[in-house]
């Protein structure tokens, strides 16, 4: 019996036979030859099926072979510089295991909304697989960079009984003959883990019901989430961009093919270098009136200002210091300005937008109590929160990383729906 391997291990095997087991990509047919494009998850090949291996009806059989039917071809394999992926295989055999029905996506251009509809199918195709195998290199990274650190992961619930993230974009679910909510963000509970254990991270999927209809926004969306014990805003911003840097370094050396595929111009991440330029909100509404726009002082910025602002730089900026009045609710102030917070927001370049958040937390007891009365928060839920100023409170600082966001950016996609397997929108819970 031939062995059996995946294409992505196949160069280990030219000259020989083995056993792929995949699925029928596409076809063409020439006379006495079939050229099947199969695919088995880890890559596309070739195969040349030749009549006069095969009895005739068989042959006929596999010229109408729908596509997406599941087939395992044994073959010789034979280097062939013009092939995809370098390789092509002779066929001597053929086994049908399922014969598809006819499949709804043809190689043929189709709308976002008929793909996204096929999503559970789609997946098969070339653009989202480049897309979600770069994806979990930004995962992995992110594991790995906090890992190497010392970091402990640490995982926060969904269900919450507090908002992080302001009330408006809660989910809100009967919890037996209570509610609860569907977590914004794990960074409260990050703090206490912070305080337990020194460094954490958490990475998980979070919620928010939002609203807008963005190319940036899901209401479902992923976050790895950091958070240090006796860490300042300079600090925090240290360890985010080591993060991206490490995230690019590990994107380019392993996901060149991905990002080909993608058309993605990759000599813009290849010049991302420390140190990422690190502005005040002051300095940024600069940047906006010098370029006409017509800004208001004191408002956050929307996705047009964000471009504007990180047009200028080659590389993500840090943007810190924006008005409190515009921050949640557990951000310190800046003791040289009060009005502002000491918070940060990462831009990605090329007009991406925001991909981090974060800052140091307000550590005080009563300035926090404060602050959860001034955004008209209930206390009670937030108890055991102000516990971790009541008990060694100390200054610290951490972020989240929206994983959707960072993946849009880095394969130069325009819609963060493209970046997660199964998007939730507003508009979209289906498949
Ligand atoms: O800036 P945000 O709201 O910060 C927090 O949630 C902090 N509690 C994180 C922390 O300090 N631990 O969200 C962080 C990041 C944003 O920069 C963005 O990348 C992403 O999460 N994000 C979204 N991504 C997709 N869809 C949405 N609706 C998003 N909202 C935020
Ligand atoms: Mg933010």
């Amino acid at each position: 019996m031939a062995p059996r391997t995946t294409i992505a291990e196949i160069s280990r095997y030219d000259g020989q036979t083995v056993t792929l087991s995949g699925w029928l990509y596409n076809k063409t047919h020439k006379g006495k030859l079939i050229f099947m494009m199969l695919r088995d998850g880890t890559g596309f090949i070739q195969a040349v099926i030749f009549k006069d291996n095969f009895t005739e009806t068989f042959f006929e059989e596999l010229q109408r072979l729908p596509q997406e039917s599941s087939i395992k071809v044994t073959g010789q394999v034979r280097a062939d510089k013009r092939a995809r992926g370098g390789y092509e295989l002779q066929a001597s055999e053929v086994d049908v295991v399922q014969m598809a029905q006819e499949y709804p996506i043809s190689p043929k251009e189709h709308g976002i909304d008929f793909l996204m509809d096929q999503r559970h199918l789609w997946l098969r195709s070339s653009k989202p697989h480049a897309i979600l195998k770069v994806r979990h290199q930004v995962i992995a990274a992110c594991r790995e960079y906090f890992n190497n650190l010392g970091f402990l992961l640490l995982d926060a619930p969904i269900f919450t009984p507090a908002a992080c993230e302001g009330t408006t974009t809660l989910f809100e679910t009967d919890y037996f003959d209570d509610k609860a909510y569907l977590t914004q963000s794990g960074q409260l509970y990050m703090e206490a883990g912070a305080m337990a254990f020194g460094k954490v991270y958490c990475l998980g999927p979070t919620f928010r019901a939002e609203k807008s209809k963005t190319r940036r926004h899901l209401t479902e969306f992923w976050m790895i989430e950091p958070e240090v014990a006796y860490c300042d805003l300079d600090q925090d911003m240290d360890l985010a961009e080591g993060m991206i840097l490490h995230i690019l370094e590990q994107v380019l050396q392993k996901n060149r093919d991905e990002l080909e595929l993608l058309e993605r111009d990759i000599s813009k991440l290849e010049i991302i270098k420390r140190p990422f330029p690190r502005i005040t909100y002051d300095e940024a509404v600069q940047i906006l009136a010098k370029s006409g726009n017509e800004f208001v002082y004191g408002n956050d910025f929307g996705a047009p200002d964000e471009t504007v602002i990180s047009e200028k730089y080659t590389s993500p900026i840090m943007v810190t210091r924006y008005p409190a009045s515009v921050k949640a609710f557990y951000m310190k102030n800046d003791p040289d300005d009060p009005q502002k917070a000491l918070c940060v927001d990462m831009l990605a370049p090329e007009g991406y937008g925001e991909i981090i958040g974060g800052g140091q937390r307000e550590d005080d007891y009563d300035t926090l109590l404060q602050k959860i009365k001034s955004h008209g928060l209930p206390i009670e839920p937030f108890e055991w929160y102000l516990d971790l100023r009541r008990y060694g409170s100390v200054p610290h600082a951490g972020f989240g990383l929206g994983i959707e966001r960072t993946v849009a950016w880095i394969c130069g996609i325009k819609h963060v729906r493209e970046a997660i397997p199964f998007p939730r929108t507003m508009s979209r819970i289906y498949p």
